[in-house]
């Protein structure tokens, strides 16, 4: 047994954001250390209503490798997870804590084993992205706990490794992952193009869609993609490099007309090359469509885009509104398309910054079947509202990057035992 001096655990925990691409990833030219054949952009989302909480532990009583998501302990085995720990063991630093009486000089991080508990603080089974933040967080906070010094572009390479779109949670705001050049990939990395506060007029809505298909992974996705579609290639050669430039520019100067076209775009491409793939790869379902052509139409009625749609590898969407006005009256359209179901009251139905709902007169709305059809569908209303197709709403905005939380009380493991609390 080891003697008391050898008892002790040393735990760091952190928060870490989800994040939205509006120029997409998809192919690698290298899938060992996940390269990919186009630079992609991002959005974070803010980590209040989307992120992942992750407690590393570090102690010489434990005697290997252990992790849990979300309560359930999954393995450590599979090579993304190992390439980040080999990672950052190669670049761990000495860490001591006299108070704690603790001290592990860089090369014990070799023969030490580490304990790893993850929670998101949304539905995994959502089908959101949620390993681009968990990937993000794993990386960050064992960083910490590490002592590895390296700046965060840095980190978002060990991070990309894990999971391509991973790379780009490490920052809050708008983030660009540059594809790079160099065959070991330490030029392919993450940058910030602009904090959350230089837009946060925007608001974002997602619209956690129903859906019984099994959908594929984005890895085999994107692989069958590579191998498969010539369209692939020209949107990764002559496409998306102009985009980039000028999704860059329309950030830069907040230009929301450019940015919603170019976002759309980019996402409608993005599922015209999974068509073009053998076999075609659908991850919009009837819902996503009616998603598309709702906003669609409105955009067109107004003259000028109010609001951009995007869509993963599933079929999600994520809607995001030029400020809180366009927000309300893009809620009260989805809510007269996409009624909750009978029993759902509205509280439940719409999640997360609640405050749109109140702007928007909603909050306290009894009867949803009372609202009148929006302008642009007078002379088209539907015969059938799609009533249960959307399971919920979540308002969010962009957020910031990832955070360390210093509050104990917050970790997942227990400080004792540095086992699940
Ligand atoms: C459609 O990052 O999940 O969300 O690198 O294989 O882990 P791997 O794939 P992943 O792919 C994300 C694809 C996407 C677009 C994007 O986020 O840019």
């Amino acid at each position: 047994m080891a003697d008391e001096s050898q008892k002790w655990v040393l735990l760091v925990t952190a928060r870490t954001p989800t994040n939205i691409a509006v120029i997409k990833y998809w192919g690698k030219r290298d899938e060992k250390l996940i390269l990919p054949v186009n630079d992609s952009i991002s959005v974070t989302l803010d980590p209040d209503h989307l992120c992942t909480t992750t407690t590393v532990a570090v102690s010489p009583t434990f005697d290997h490798d252990r992790m849990w998501l979300n309560g359930k302990e999954i393995s450590l085995s599979g090579g993304r997870f190992q390439s980040c720990l080999r990672e950052l063991r190669s670049r761990a630093g000495d860490v001591e804590d006299k108070e704690k009486g603790i001290k592990i000089s860089k090369e014990d991080w070799g023969k030490l084993h580490i304990h790893i508990a993850s929670y998101n603080n949304f539905p995994t089974a959502a089908g959101l992205a949620s390993s681009a933040a968990g990937l993000a967080c794993f990386v960050f906070s064992l960083a910490k706990l590490m002592n590895v010094n390296e700046d965060q572009s840095k980190l978002s390479a060990i991070a990309r490794q894990g999971s391509g779109s991973a790379c780009r949670s490490l920052y809050g705001g708008f983030v660009k992952w540059i594809m790079g050049k160099e065959e070991n990939g330490s030029d392919s990395v993450a940058v910030q193009l602009a904090d959350e506060k230089h837009w946060d007029e925007l608001v974002i809505i997602v619209a956690v869609v129903s859906s019984r298909q099994k959908e594929t992974s984005s890895t085999s996705g994107m692989r069958e993609t590579v191998e498969t579609s010539l369209l692939l290639q020209h949107r990764a050669k002559e496409v998306v490099p102009k985009r980039i430039l000028k999704m860059e520019e329309a950030i830069r100067n907040r230009d929301f007309a450019s940015f919603a076209q170019l976002t759309c775009a980019d996402s409608n491409q993005f599922h015209a090359v999974c068509l073009d793939t053998s076999p075609p790869i659908f991850y919009m379902n009837d819902t996503s469509h009616r998603i598309i052509s709702l906003v669609e139409k409105w955009n067109r009625a107004e003259g000028t885009p109010q609001v951009a749609y995007t869509f993963d590898a599933g079929p999600n969407a994520v809607m995001i509104a030029h400020n809180r006005k366009v927000a309300g009256l893009l809620l009260q359209r989805l809510l007269y398309h996409f009624p909750p179901n009978t029993d759902a009251d509205l509280s439940s139905y719409i999640v997360g910054d609640k405050s749109i709902l109140q702007d928007a007169g909603l909050e306290g709305l009894k009867d949803v079947e009372a609202l009148p059809p929006p302008p642009e569908i007078k002379n088209n209303i539907p015969s059938q509202k799609s009533r249960g197709d959307v399971s919920y709403f979540i308002c969010t905005r962009p957020g910031k990057g990832p955070v360390y939380v210093s509050d104990e009380s917050h970790a997942l493991l227990n400080p004792e035992t540095g086992l699940p609390k």
